[in-house]
């Protein structure tokens, strides 16, 4: 085994779906190349404990030193290494080397187990921080403490109602500024570049309000942010645990992004905590948005500003990462597929002229939805859902044994793909959902935010997504717009066919650089 040439790859490997990404991953700055610190990694893991997961059986080779082809087979063929180890063991667990540790996988029929599993043996946070890294990307106040979670679940989602009407001018708005169009010629746009601005503004209308959800500069912070996360958790991952704060250092600006973020929210911060200290929580003019309920429900540490920056750094993330790539499929799919436009606009058009733009209306937006469901459903996020960390031993009921400090997640694509729940599950079916939801009559089980073992974007279980009402509601609200104002498609030059997606490890991204056409629409 040449390791020299197996850290090569790896970091090749790296720059490039940093480079697909524009993530520009600047080798230099770490000081030491990222092979030289692969090669540590692997005489450290060599000495480090890793529970013994010599019962459950592997796709590619399982030795030591092995395995670090199989993680490379990974990063570049992961979908493939996935797709082989559910057709080999049947469903059953197997695991996936990553660079750092062992991926435990397991078929869509443990999903009930799995979200009945206590968290403190099958822990959500301990999983996600070792995903992202939280503690380096997010801070260490954002995995320890997340008391804004709670309140994105029940107090975002209950004031969507309220909200839907600022939630849709800002769409409007924020389409306009960045479709600049003549006339009713076609101009060309890069999709995910699109996306994030008009998602960012509009998720930060709800976060921060007017006129800062506006500001240029708060806009490019969040979304460098949200890039630079990811790009940190992927790289942090390639070392074993202990090096990771060593590593994180040269990967990571946590602090100097709350800096500056702070500088823009520090002001708005003063003012609102000024008139909750003269007259009241409930004091008049009080906006009505995600930064006056942190406020509201914060105590001792989370109350001080610099904090609150981090909560709004953190939900920021959260929101303009997932939200926009699933954005920028449903638009690809919606510019290859054009015919599905005018459905589209018929349906929203008939709603809105009996009952305007609200939340009632896009509740009844049964296309819309489905349209948003089908690409999650083929995309999601990514391959996988519902990652949980072993914090102790835990058996399945068929005697699959689960060590303490092994981190399992579930094949959420063998879910999708299942042809007993999906008719022609490989195709492309937008409207499959709407049609399932009139033959098995209006339960809400087919909605594009509920979400059960046969349906996990948004994971199950107290775990799932707490933002996906709320983003649900901007994605509606968006692709209506879309339909009802433009009219959309791809560059000649690529022959109809639907820009291919980037797939790392159990990744599933968009492409990020394609773009689309647009122009006022004109029938
Ligand atoms: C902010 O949170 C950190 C812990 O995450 C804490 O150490 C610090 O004291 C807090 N800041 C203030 C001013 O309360
Ligand atoms: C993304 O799309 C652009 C433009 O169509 C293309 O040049 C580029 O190669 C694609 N990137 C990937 C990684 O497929």
């Amino acid at each position: 085994m040449d390791l020299t040439r197996l850290s090569e790859q790896a970091a090749e490997r790296i720059e490039k779906f940093s480079a697909n990404l524009n993530l520009n991953l600047d080798m230099s700055r770490t000081g030491l190349g990222i092979g030289g610190l692969l090669m540590l990694a692997l005489v450290a893991k060599k000495i480090s404990e890793q529970p013994d997961l010599s019962k459950i059986p592997t796709v590619g080779p399982s030795g030591m030193l092995s395995s670090y082809a199989g993680a490379i087979r990974y990063m570049k063929n992961g979908k493939e290494m996935l797709l082989e180890g559910f057709a080999k063991y049947g469903g059953k667990p197997f695991r996936i080397p990553t660079a750092n540790h062992w991926l435990i996988i397991v078929g869509p029929k443990y999903v009930e187990e799995v979200r009945k599993a206590p968290d403190n043996v099958l822990s959500f946070l301990e999983a996600t921080n070792d995903l992202l890294r939280v503690e380096y990307t997010l801070g260490p106040r954002i995995h320890h403490d997340p008391f804004h979670i709670p309140i994105i679940r029940s107090q975002l989602t209950r004031s969507l109602g309220v909200l839907c009407t600022d939630i849709r001018d800002e769409i409007v708005t924020a389409f306009n500024d960045e479709l600049p169009l003549k006339g009713h010629e076609w101009s060309e746009f890069t999709a995910l570049k699109v996306v994030q601005q008009v998602v960012c503004r509009t998720s930060n209308r709800i976060f921060v309000g007017l006129p800062l959800c506006r500001d240029p500069e708060w806009r490019a912070l969040n979304i460098k942010h949200t890039l630079d996360v990811v790009k940190a958790g992927a790289v942090i991952n390639l070392f074993p645990n202990f090096m990771a704060p060593f590593v994180a250092q040269f990967m990571t600006n946590v602090p100097a992004t709350v800096n500056n973020a702070y500088k823009h929210l520090r002001p708005v911060i003063d003012e609102r905590l000024k008139a909750v200290a003269e007259y009241g929580k409930d004091y008049p003019g009080r906006p009505n948005d995600l930064l006056s309920w942190l406020i509201d429900d914060a105590e001792g540490q989370q109350l001080d500003p610099r904090n609150l920056t981090l909560y709004m750094l953190a939900v920021n993330f959260a929101a303009i990462h997932t939200t926009s790539m699933s954005f920028t499929h449903v638009l690809f799919s919606l510019a290859a597929n054009p015919q599905y436009i005018k459905p589209l606009r018929e349906e929203v058009e008939t709603i809105v002229a009996a009952e305007g733009w609200s939340k009632a209306a896009l509740g009844k937006m049964r296309k819309i939805d489905s349209f948003l469901k089908e690409e999650q459903r083929r995309f999601g996020i990514g391959s996988l859902s519902m990652g949980r960390k072993a914090l102790q031993d835990f058996t399945f009921s068929d005697g699959t044994f689960i060590p303490k400090g092994s981190t399992l997640s579930v094949a959420s694509f063998a879910a999708h793909l299942d042809e007993r729940v999906y008719k022609n599950a490989e195709a492309f079916d937008p409207f499959r959902f709407a049609e399932m939801r009139e033959e098995e009559g209006e339960g809400v089980k087919h909605h594009f935010v509920s979400t059960n073992p046969e349906y996990l974007p948004f994971g199950h279980g107290r775990h799932a997504c707490p933002g996906r009402f709320f983003a649900a509601n901007e994605l509606k609200s968006m692709l209506a717009h879309i339909v009802t104002e433009y009219d959309i498609k791809l560059a000649d030059e690529a022959g109809g066919q639907r820009p291919a997606n980037i797939l790392f490890g159990g990744s599933v991204v968009p492409n990020q650089t394609a773009k689309v056409l647009f122009r006022k629409r004109v029938d």
